[in-house]
């Protein structure tokens, strides 16, 4: 299957799937499953934005950093940018934080609230350079869309 529609499946996946619920925990938790799942990568997980920097919160994969402050590596940049930031080689990001070192690019997107507030980053990473592309930024900021 090609990724667009193995994304298209997702997507409506996770829009069942977190339906009336309102813990944004328990939101999280099964939204990085899910897309860990069907996506095959090496690690998917939410920082949540908590006094000030970011604290790790429900994720897949091998155990990684906690904290991470304003504007550090690419989590705390995507968050002080308000964007979506995608890493083909991440020996080639100023500040880079390496929670493994088998991680070798990697795709982060910011969580809005409704007052347009960063709230939490979504950080996926994978073990192959470049692997994240437009489709990616696409239906991932499509995902973090219906995180509320
Ligand atoms: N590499 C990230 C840190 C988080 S871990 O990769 C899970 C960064 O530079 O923000």
């Amino acid at each position: 299957m090609k990724k667009d529609e193995k994304y298209r499946l997702l997507t409506e996946q996770i829009k069942a799937l977190i339906e009336g619920e309102t813990d944004s925990v328990a939101v999280m938790a099964n939204v990085c499953a899910a897309i860990h799942e069907t996506m095959g990568f090496f690690w998917t997980g939410f920082y949540r934005v908590m006094d000030g920097e970011l604290v790790l919160g429900p994720f897949q994969g091998p155990v990684a950093c906690m904290h991470i402050p304003f504007g550090r590596g690419v989590c705390g940049s995507a968050w002080e940018q308000k964007k979506t930031l995608v890493v083909p080689d991440v020996e080639q990001f100023p500040g880079h934080i390496a929670c493994s070192s088998l991680s070798r690019s990697e795709i982060v997107v910011p969580v809005f609230s409704q007052a347009n507030e960063v709230i939490a980053v979504l950080d996926i990473d994978s073990k192959e350079l470049a692997t994240f592309d437009e489709t990616d930024r696409q239906y991932l900021e499509g995902i973090c869309k219906l995180i509320k």
